[in-house]
């Protein structure tokens, strides 16, 4: 399986900071906000990565990632000219994604919790899956209808007047059709090709399958001012409770056997005095798991 991470975008809710670079950078307590997703797709096992994004941002991503090889991954990047819309990552990841499956996560969405949906999800060899969390305020989001046996029967973008409370997060678990689905895919009237047009398309193919994620799991907006400061908030927390750090990539890639224990060390011998590397340090003086 092979993972996407879409982060660009205007970012215009997020000026003044998006005239510098897109909201993906900006700091979720202790990290930067596409951490969270990258860590997602880590946990998931997924180690071909590509970053797509806009061309005043590509450059801090790869001073952050490089290509990934220091954490057992391999992370390429590529430049959407224009916001043309999420569903455009899959024309412009198409060599990248090649003859087989792909996930696509949004830079800007964070999932913290038991995430046994996605795994479940990666485990489905052929159509697409997406998944339905509830929300007070689904008009924000792609909204699913679920009949009464709880079969999906429509997925609608932004509507005025929902027809359920469940939103459809930023994680596509995609089979290959997804790439010839996208290039056929009109602009929609807002002028940007649509994720929800995708999925409508696998629905009407019978081949769209629906998880719903349950309440112990945390879907974090991160769209507007405030919704940052609540993450971070909620991560401080976690945090400094737990004494264990969410969506930490270098702790993670140890764990999940992607780089060697000396690998590690050398990644964490060269991070810079902070307390991200006090924390990596602690891991290696207990080799706690
Ligand atoms: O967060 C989940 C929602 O994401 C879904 O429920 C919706 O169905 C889906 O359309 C999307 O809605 P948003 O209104 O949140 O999409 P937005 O335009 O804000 O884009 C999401 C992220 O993707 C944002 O961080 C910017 C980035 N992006 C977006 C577009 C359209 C790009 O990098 N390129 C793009 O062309």
């Amino acid at each position: 399986m092979r993972g996407i991470i879409l982060a660009g975008g205007s970012g215009s809710r997020m000026y003044p900071v998006s005239r510098i670079y897109s909201k993906q950078l900006t700091l979720i307590y202790d990290k930067p906000l596409i951490y969270y997703p990258l860590s997602v797709l880590m946990l998931g096992g997924i180690r071909d990565i590509l970053i797509i994004s806009n061309e005043e941002t590509i450059p801090h991503y790869r001073t952050l990632f490089g290509d990934g090889s220091h954490l057992g991954l391999n992370i390429s990047y590529a430049l959407q000219t224009a916001p043309n819309g999420i569903a455009e990552s899959f024309l412009i990841g198409r060599s990248f994604i090649g003859n087989g499956p792909v996930t696509l996560i949004l830079g800007d969405n964070i999932f913290y919790g038991n995430i046994d949906f996605f795994y479940q999800a990666l485990q489905r060899t052929s159509g697409a899956t997406v998944f339905g969390y509830r929300v007070s305020d689904p008009e924000r989001y792609g909204v699913i209808e679920f009949d009464r046996t709880g079969r999906a029967v429509s997925i609608e973008e932004k509507p005025k007047s929902p027809k359920s409370n469940f939103a459809v997060p930023g994680l596509y678990v995609y089979d290959n059709s997804v790439v010839s689905i996208a290039a056929d895919l009109k602009p929609s009237p807002r002028g940007e090709l649509e994720i929800t047009d995708v999925n409508v398309e696998y629905l009407k193919r019978g081949q769209l399958f629906v998880e719903k994620i349950g309440r112990g799991v945390a879907w974090l907006d991160t769209g507007t001012p405030e919704a940052l400061l609540q993450a971070s908030n909620f991560f401080g927390v976690i945090e400094q409770r737990q004494g264990l750090k969410v969506a930490c990539i270098e702790e993670i890639a140890y764990y999940k056997k992607f780089i060697t224990r000396d690998q590690f060390h050398a990644v964490v011998a060269a991070i810079p005095r902070s307390s991200y590397r006090e924390y990596l340090d602690r891991i290696i003086a207990t080799d706690e798991v």
